[in-house]
């Protein structure tokens, strides 16, 4: 049984070395090895919104990050204490700055003045954490809190956004959530306006020197992944693909009331799939997450970690932190989950294969070479049997070693894949370790055209086997900031990438995941850039 099996896979193998080839491999290995780009990880963090939404104030804020510095949560990599909507009214001075009730945000501190976010944030950063903030692109926010106040109609930053993005870095923030509810009321154009919001963003980080992380909340209702990457230059942002998990406060049903939906949370696992997109720093964001507040199971709490991590998305808790039981600080806390979440390549987890209506299989490949981290799924009503096999993992036959994720537990192989029955409504996350199928290297096609600036580079004929494709992309970038370039597929825009700096390095490389078109007809890849200069990009290797 081994042994045909050794054979087999010989076999496939040299298949796939002659289908892609070694040629451009053996020219670099004359050049020093590149080195992975550092690039940032998904954010982690809480916010208020699901727990306290617009009841929001100096004081539930300071318990919560008090909780979150104390319960581990801190050291596990939580570092954002984000407000959301409910800390100001709209109300503006006459200069049109923004004016916060003195109650709600009072002196924390001897010598501090009343109404003066600093105070809170200074609370914020004194425990090691750091502060997010809260606004809407259009000129109203959601103000979606009929029951625990009146509604207030200017909350958002239109007409104001240089001046807002500059006081919130001003107070110190580090972290800005910008919501779509007053845009979308006025039926503005999501990616014209978040642009601007981006460059204000940008102008206020270069005024202080102090830059703010930009989240956008527009839902998906624009198909955000394909604009939001660098929308207006912007080096880092995450995207909102769904409406929220947990609805907003209707009639008769107070804040503690709020109870978070299984079903929910798997739609907006489902809707926050754009691996295309999700690569160098950028995020598919399917939510904040419930994990911990009423309406899940124990069970259910770990799938939507195990959910979340796969998804490689931002984990900002939602729920009350001073009341997680242990369990649920224990799923949040997990090391080798949350190492998957973070997992240094930014990519997202792609479904390989659904063998019957519920049952999947998603693999996410990790930064180290042959490692996935994969999740078997049962969404149906009943108990499931369910296999992944190596390659649809696009790892060779030779066998991994497989952990179970949660518990480091050792798991066993039979032939060529791993089986196991799961409950209904429930998944294994598994660490598998193999050996990729070869990756086939390729040049730019004409010498020139590795500098980006005035004719993209273009990479043809490129093979592919089906399924999305991992590419590995060697590049250069000697400057202090990163660079960016768009990427066409066979004529076609799929994502602006971005390049960090290569500093000391001779070459770096970043991952990104594309759909090519499978077998022998040839892809054609381009990047072009309105970056003076841009990066230099010099090869990319095909998996
Ligand atoms: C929208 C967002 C939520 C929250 C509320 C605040 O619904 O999607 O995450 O920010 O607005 O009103």
């Amino acid at each position: 049984m081994r042994s045909r099996d050794a054979h087999g896979s010989l076999a496939k193998l040299t298949a796939e070395v002659l289908c892609f080839g070694f040629a451009s491999a053996a020219i670099l290995a004359a050049q020093p090895a590149p080195q992975p780009a550092s690039i940032p990880p998904p954010p982690m963090g809480w916010s208020s919104w699901n727990s306290f939404s617009n009841t929001v104030d100096a004081h539930n804020v300071m318990e919560q990050a008090r909780a979150m510095a104390a319960n581990g949560m801190k050291k596990a990599g939580y570092v954002y204490v984000n407000i959301d909507e409910g800390w100001w009214t709209g109300t503006r001075d006459a200069q049109g700055n923004i004016v916060v009730d003195p109650n709600q945000w009072p002196a924390l501190a001897p010598g501090e003045r009343p109404g003066d976010m600093s105070n809170i944030v200074r609370f914020i950063h004194k425990l090691g954490l750091k502060a997010g903030i809260y606004t809407d692109a259009g000129a109203a926010g959601c103000s979606m809190y009929p029951d625990l106040g009146p509604k207030y109609f200017h909350a958002g930053s239109e007409g104001h956004y240089h001046q807002d993005f500059l006081q919130f870095a001003r107070w110190g923030f580090d972290y800005v959530k910008v919501d779509w509810c007053g845009g979308d009321n006025e039926h503005l154009d999501p990616a014209v306006q978040y642009a601007q919001v981006a460059r204000a963003i940008a102008r206020a980080g270069a005024l202080t020197a102090h830059p703010l992380y930009f989240s956008i909340c527009e839902w998906g209702k624009n198909s955000p992944w394909t604009w939001a990457p660098n929308v207006g230059g912007s080096p880092a942002n995450i995207w909102r693909t769904s409406g929220d998990i947990v609805p907003p406060i209707v009639a008769g049903h107070e804040h503690a009331d709020r109870k978070a939906s299984f079903t929910k949370m798997l739609a907006n696992f489902d809707q926050g799939i754009h691996p295309q997109a999700q690569h160098t720093g950028y995020y598919n964001d399917p939510d904040m997450m419930v994990l911990g507040m009423p309406g899940l199971t124990e069970e259910q709490n770990r799938l939507h970690m195990a959910l979340w991590a796969i998804s490689g998305a931002p984990l900002i808790a939602g729920a009350d932190l001073t009341k997680l039981t242990q369990a649920q600080l224990s799923d949040f806390t997990n090391p080798s989950l949350v190492a998957i979440d973070q997992d240094p390549a930014g990519l997202q987890a792609v479904k390989v294969s659904e063998p019957t209506p519920g049952v999947q299989v998603w693999s996410k490949p990790l930064a180290e070479t042959g490692k996935r981290a994969v999740l078997l799924l049962n969404r149906t009503p009943s108990a499931a049997s369910v296999s992944v096999k190596w390659t649809d993992l696009g790892l060779t036959g030779t066998a991994p070693t497989i952990h179970d994720a949660w518990s480091g537990e050792s798991l066993q192989a039979s032939g060529d894949a791993y089986s196991t029955t799961l409950p209904a409504g429930d998944g294994v996350l598994l660490l598998i370790a193999g050996k990729d199928l070869p990756a086939a290297t390729y040049k730019p096609s004409e010498a020139a055209g590795e500098v980006l600036r005035t004719h993209p580079v273009r990479f043809a004929d490129v093979r592919a086997r089906p399924g999305l494709a991992r590419i590995q992309i060697v590049y250069r970038n000697p400057g202090p900031k990163p660079r960016f370039a768009t990427l066409q597929v066979n004529g076609e825009v799929v994502t602006t990438v971005a390049f960090p700096p290569t500093r000391t390095n001779p070459a770096s490389y970043v991952w990104i995941q594309a759909n090519l078109n499978p077998g022998d007809s040839g892809n054609t890849l381009d990047f072009s850039t309105d970056c003076d200069p841009g990066p230099v990009i010099q090869s990319i290797a095909v998996q």
